[in-house]
């Protein structure tokens, strides 16, 4: 973390999993647990469905509201799909893009991420932008390039007034919910590289103000290890989110 330049992110993503039913008791007891928090920005990216129940019962707290994807297109004839300016008019404030699993099970490309980074936003979301690698990448010791290719095709054409919109997530694939975490050193690494490609497309300054989190079976043991990276300025988290008291332990780590 560099609390001088950049703010420190947790972010809960629940991915298909909770009841919309469950989602008024999460959060006021998230809230309550969280009431005292200074440095970090929560954010709780829940499933559509959730998201009304969600933002209801974030109103005044410290927890933003995101969603897990949305469509590119600002409207039209894409039955079963959700656009930003819908999220936005709910009251979401982030949404994530690009994670792995919709570019592995749903045919999502560094182009549609693209897209869908445009469209979050011009309807005044924030995009979570997710990038990583797999295991066969990192055993072929390729992983700081292809990292530093999709952060590129992500960001093809965003204004440099945006980016200090645009959140960043590595989530190296092969640490996505395997208990296998990264190395504070291996995310640390990457983490360098993320903000050394954006200091070669925007510039120093623009570069700094980014934060940078890292994904993949982070949880309350290990968070503090790896949110002293300079450049891991948060977290992305998915199983450790589901229970609110070991998500709120993640963001006490985060906030000393
Ligand atoms: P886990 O924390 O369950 O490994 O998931 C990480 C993730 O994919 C968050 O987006």
């Amino acid at each position: 973390m560099n609390r001088r330049y950049r703010k420190t992110v947790i972010a809960g993503n629940w991915k298909m999993n909770m009841l919309p039913s469950e989602t008024k008791d999460f959060v006021t007891r998230l809230r309550d647990e969280t009431a005292d928090c200074k440095w970090c920005d929560i954010v709780l990216c829940v499933p559509f469905t959730h998201i009304y129940q969600a933002v209801k019962a974030a109103k005044g707290t410290k927890i933003a509201i995101g969603a897990q994807n949305c469509h590119q297109a600002a409207k039209g004839a894409y039955t079963g799909e959700v656009s930003c300016a819908m999220l936005a008019d709910l009251g979401v404030k982030y949404v994530i893009v690009g994670h792995s699993e919709r570019r592995a099970y749903f045919g999502e490309t560094d182009e549609s991420v693209n897209q869908k980074v445009h469209a979050a936003l011009e309807a005044g979301l924030r995009p979570i932008i997710c990038l990583g690698e797999s295991l066969e990448i990192r055993e072929n010791g390729a992983e700081l390039d292809f990292v530093r290719t999709q952060l590129k095709l992500a960001l093809k054409g965003i204004a440099p007034q945006s980016l200090k919109k645009i959140i960043i997530a590595y989530e190296p694939i092969w640490a996505i919910g395997t208990g296998k975490i990264a190395t504070p050193r291996q995310a640390g690494e990457v983490g360098s590289a993320i903000r050394e490609t954006l200091r070669s497309l925007y510039g120093a300054r623009a570069a700094r103000g980014v934060s940078v989190l890292y994904g993949g079976s982070l949880n309350k043991d290990n968070a503090e290890a790896m949110l002293a990276m300079p450049d891991v300025d948060g977290g992305l988290i998915g199983g450790a989110s589901l229970d609110a008291a070991s998500l709120n332990s993640i963001i006490k780590a985060a906030d000393q």
